[in-house]
């Protein structure tokens, strides 16, 4: 592995059921990302439960934080910057993460940088090798948010649409779960809608003024048609439904992103994994697959293009529940 200066940012990312720790270069190489997902824990109850969540942290971060200085090769002393998503998302889970990373920059007297969450999303685009440089238009869309970004520097971003009520991530997952599923949904929507029909069911795409989504049509929609089966008649047009639903999740992204109209355009966030997205936007830059979904290495890119808070003073740093 090429020899690094004591140039590394190590990020801590605990907002919601993936405890992660990533050491990425001021450039923007990644050395490690390691992400150790709840999921498991969490399908019995068919979504994140906030306290188990914030227990399992506890638990996981230390070791999490170990394996990614394994991975790169590193040491404490090879880290520059300690950064930690300090917001949006489940209070008490990332108050484990912001915790773990004030104790790890306190003892070296390192600097920390506090990144909002959604600023990660869209800096997976900022890594190598996709180093992306704006203006472009980003569609954020994952389990919590669902927005059209206008990204102008890397620093930040404006707000252009966002949605009423559901994230569209949130519209896989419940959709996965009246379909019999399991949590979390999208990539199992994505798997079967490979085997069903997407025109076997007319499920509507809403519309809603402005650049703004709207889902919670479509699950109504989805429930409706799934009530009225019996448990052998859903099995048999469970791959279509799946289909047809994800049909519907992906034109209503898509539409909003053509009536943006933008030149150039981007896709962050858990659903920027969905294959059928993917393939319906073949000129826009796609966050690679294993930075769509919650990791660390998207928050170290974020903290490059973000103040530091010296040492002591971000002792009070505290996390915040909302953007
Ligand atoms: O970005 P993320 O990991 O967490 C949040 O910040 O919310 O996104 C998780 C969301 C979940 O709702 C999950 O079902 C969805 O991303 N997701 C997918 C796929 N993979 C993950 N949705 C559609 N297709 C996928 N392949
Ligand atoms: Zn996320």
């Amino acid at each position: 592995m090429a020899r690094r200066g004591h140039d590394l940012i190590l990020a801590v990312e605990t907002s919601c059921d993936e405890t992660a720790a990533a050491l990425v270069t001021r450039d923007g190489d990644i050395l490690a990302n390691v992400v150790a997902s709840q999921v498991d824990l969490h399908a019995r109850y068919g979504g994140v439960v906030p306290e188990v969540a914030s227990r399992r942290h506890l638990e996981l971060v230390n070791p999490v934080i170990l394996e990614a200085l394994r991975e790169a090769e590193a040491t404490l002393a090879d880290v520059e910057t300690v950064a930690v998503t300090t917001r949006p998302g489940l209070i008490g889970a990332l108050l484990v993460g912001v915790a773990a990373a004030k104790a790890l920059a306190w003892a070296r007297r390192l600097p920390l940088v506090p990144v909002d969450h959604l600023h990660g999303h869209v800096a997976s685009l900022y890594l190598e090798p996709l180093d992306l440089e704006p203006p472009f238009t980003c569609l954020l869309a994952s389990g919590g948010h669902t927005m059209l970004l206008d990204v102008r520097e890397r620093s930040g971003y404006h707000v252009l649409g966002t949605t009423l009520d559901d994230a569209a991530g949130e519209a896989f997952d419940k959709g996965a779960r009246l379909l019999g599923l399991g949590y979390p949904g999208g990539r199992a929507i994505d798997e079967l809608a490979r085997t069903g029909d997407p025109a076997a069911y007319d499920f509507p795409v809403a519309r809603v003024p402005g650049l703004d989504f709207s889902f919670s049509g479509l699950k109504t929609a989805l429930l409706y048609a799934v009530r009225g089966l019996s448990p052998d008649e859903l099995a048999a047009r469970r791959a279509d439904l799946a289909a047809s639903y994800q049909r519907a999740i992906v034109r209503a992204l898509v539409e909003r992103i053509d009536a943006a109209g933008a030149d150039r355009v981007a896709v962050v966030g858990g659903v920027a994994a969905n294959s059928e997205l993917r393939a319906a936007l073949p000129g826009a830059a796609l966050a690679p697959l294993a930075l769509c979904t919650d990791n660390a290495a998207m928050i170290a890119s974020a903290a490059r293009y973000v103040p530091s808070l010296d040492y002591p003073g971000y002792l009070e740093l505290d996390a915040r529940a909302s953007a």
